[in-house]
């Protein structure tokens, strides 16, 4: 069971749940320029609760096979971000990757940064060795949190995910969390 974990400017990194859906379609919406660059193409049903309400039961069959780590970033009245520790791989890898956006009004406050260090305590006692994440090469903001949260550069991914409609080159990052 993962607890919230309180931030600052009362917002709080916790598990995602199933009625969450219309507040996350919210913060899609309204954030809908500000993520664009830097998230795949979205269709407009993407920003509906109801394709939500159908997302979300199939995160939570992933999180309890220990697949991942859905979180959402939220105050007492709204979802204010998204946090996703996923591809979770067990064996001789103990790997996850990291994901996160936070709502426009939300950023340069730390936040980002402190839900990262959080979600590395949280996959330490997971057991995992290793956490990794990729960043457009231009992201400059998000490359910034990672290194501050101590996370090594350790290559370039040409053409690596397709981000805005275009398959675009991504700076790797890991971090390894025991010896
Ligand atoms: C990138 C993002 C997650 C950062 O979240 P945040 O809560 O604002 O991050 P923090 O406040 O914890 O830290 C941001 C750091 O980047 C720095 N920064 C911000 N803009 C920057 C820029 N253009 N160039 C260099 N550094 C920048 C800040 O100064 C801060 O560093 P500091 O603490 O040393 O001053 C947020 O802007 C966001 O959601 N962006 C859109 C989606 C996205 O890019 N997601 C990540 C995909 S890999």
């Amino acid at each position: 069971m993962i607890e919230p974990i309180q931030l600052s400017d009362g917002v709080a990194l916790r598990l995602i749940q199933p009625d969450d859906a219309a507040g996350i379609a919210d913060a899609y919406t309204r954030n809908r320029a500000h993520l664009a660059p830097w998230d795949p193409a979205r269709s407009p049903g993407f920003f509906t609760a109801a394709w939500h309400a159908n997302e979300i039961p199939k995160l939570l069959v992933s999180h309890a096979t220990g697949a991942s780590v859905p979180m959402v970033l939220a105050t007492d009245d709204s979802i204010v971000g998204r946090v996703n520790l996923s591809n979770i791989v067990r064996g001789a890898f103990e790997s996850g990757s990291l994901g996160y956006w936070i709502d426009e009004r939300y950023t340069g406050r730390g936040l980002v940064s402190a839900a990262v260090i959080a979600s590395l305590a949280l996959a330490r006692g997971m057991g995992l060795h290793r956490v990794e994440a990729g960043t457009l090469v231009h992201n400059l903001a998000s490359q910034r949190v990672l290194e501050k949260a101590g996370f090594e550069y350790y290559g370039m991914a040409p053409k690596y995910l397709r981000i805005n409609g275009s398959w675009q080159d991504h700076r790797l990052f890991q971090i390894l969390l025991r010896d």
